[in-house]
Parts: C-alpha cells; structure tokens; sequence
C-alpha cells in the first residue's frame, strides 16, 4: 500500500513511529510532513496530503496535527478526500467499512504513540464495504 503521511509540528514524534511501523510492515511511505519542532500550519498540511491522495492511485493518506481535527477539516476541503478523525480503532474500522475514508487524521495530544499505531493498522487492513454504503459515498462526492 502506498501512504502518504503529514504533520506539523505537533505530530512529529507520532509521525515518525508510524513510518517506523509501515515501513517494518513493507508499505510504501511518502512522507510530506515537518520533521521539525518550529511550527508550521495545519492547513497547508491537509492540503497537500489530500491533494496527493487524490493523485496516487490507490493511496491512503494519513494526517496528524494536535488534535486531529484542524488537519482533518483541511483534507476534507480537497475535492474526493473522506478524511476520518479517528481516536479508537472502531472507528478506524467503521471510517473504511461504511465511509470509504480515504484519510485518516489523528491527534498527537489526544491519543497515544501506540494506540496511533493499532488505530494505523486497523485503517489500512480494513476495506470498504459497499453494497448500501456506496450509494452515500456516490451522494458525499456529489456534495
Ligand atoms: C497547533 O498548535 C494546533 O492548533 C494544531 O496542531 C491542531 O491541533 C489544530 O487543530
């Protein structure tokens, strides 16, 4: 799987453990994140993730700022992005079963480096479920 991951300067140290984590499961990582504490602005991170979701074929996309939700709001700005801020691994779950999301933004403040990690795993080995699901999705894209 290719994923493509961003941060600011909150999410550095959970960024790192999770590139850490998908390249020891063999996935592709393209990294547009900080690697630096001086701060930088969620907005610009969340669009450019969700701009490269959109171009890599088949790509998933990961953002991470404080609390996940600035981050979140910019990548949902990008036209075919399904960013879901996920604290808990059901939502991971539920986010790629029912919603397709395509994004999956976390908050360095809220949650911890290891339960990022599960939540990670659970993403990315979850697939849509379609059947009633898609014709929402086909509705949410026509928004
Ligand atoms: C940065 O201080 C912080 O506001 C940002 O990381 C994020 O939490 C915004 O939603």
């Amino acid at each position: 799987m290719k994923v493509i991951i961003g941060n600011d300067h909150t999410g550095v140290e959970m960024k790192n453990a999770i590139v850490k984590y998908l390249t020891d499961q063999k996935h592709q990582v393209i990294n547009l994140g900080t690697n630096s504490d001086a701060a930088v602005d969620y907005p610009d991170l969340g669009q450019e993730v969700g701009e490269k979701v959109m171009q890599e074929k088949d790509s998933l996309g990961i953002v991470i700022c404080g609390t996940g939700i600035g981050i979140s709001i910019a990548a949902n700005k990008v036209k075919g992005v399904r960013a879901a801020l996920c604290n808990e691994t059901n939502l991971a779950k539920l986010a790629r079963e029912h919603n397709n999301a395509n994004v999956l933004a976390l908050g360095a403040r809220v949650i911890a480096i290891q339960n990022a990690i599960w939540i990670v795993e659970t993403f990315l080995n979850t697939s849509f479920d379609a059947g009633r699901h898609a014709l929402r999705i086909d509705k949410l894209n026509k928004l």
